[in-house]
């Protein structure tokens, strides 16, 4: 997989995200306003970044929690599978959950958690995330906030990954293999 050279071309500045993420954080904060009931559920690992940056751009007493998801393909299903590597820490009954991701991809990650966090019988339950694909979509599902809506590219850095390299990346970029 990484054997192919490839290079990586600048596609989100760290300053637009920096604007994006402080506009998120401001409407968060409307939308929350009031509640002290606020959980931050982030979906490990490619949300890590986002997640410390958009809790500093929030306004109202916050906790955080982690999750982690990992989904493959089911060649016998056409579909994925979902499995819960790690789960949260705390309770969320009657809390405000903001579940915190990277992508929205093909959308079995996000259908699947919010499916099992639903089932824990939050107070109100939304979604905020950096990225959206929706051309890539294969189950429907979206986002209450979203970043930035791209084209299908494999992206990387701000906390995304490829096979684990540049999360570490300030700004986010897109992965091209030249001829
Ligand atoms: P989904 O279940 O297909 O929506 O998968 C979403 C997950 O796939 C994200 O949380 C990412 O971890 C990963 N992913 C999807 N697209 C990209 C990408 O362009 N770069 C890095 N990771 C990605
Ligand atoms: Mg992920």
């Amino acid at each position: 997989m990484t054997d192919r050279p490839y290079v990586i071309d600048t596609f989100i500045s760290a300053k637009a995200i920096a604007a994006r993420v402080e506009a998120l954080g401001a409407e968060i904060t409307a939308h929350y306003k009031g509640s002290d009931r606020l959980v931050v559920v982030g979906l490990l690992r490619g949300s890590f970044m986002f997640v410390a940056d958009l809790m500093r751009e929030i306004d109202l007493p916050v906790e955080v929690d982690f999750l982690e998801a990992s989904s493959y393909g089911n060649a016998l299903h056409s579909s994925k599978e979902v499995r819960i590597l790690k789960d949260l820490r705390g309770e969320i009954a009657g809390r405000d959950v903001l579940v915190v991701e990277d992508i929205v991809d093909s959308g079995f990650t996000l259908t699947h958690v919010k499916r099992l966090l639903e089932s824990r019988s939050p107070k109100r339950l939304e979604v905020c995330a950096l990225l959206d694909k929706p051309s890539r979509r294969e189950i429907e599902v979206k986002a209450t906030w979203t970043g930035f809506t791209i084209p299908d590219e494999f992206v990387v850095g701000y906390g995304l990954d490829y096979a684990q390299r540049h999360r570490n990346l300030p700004f986010i970029g897109k992965v091209r293999f030249p001829e």
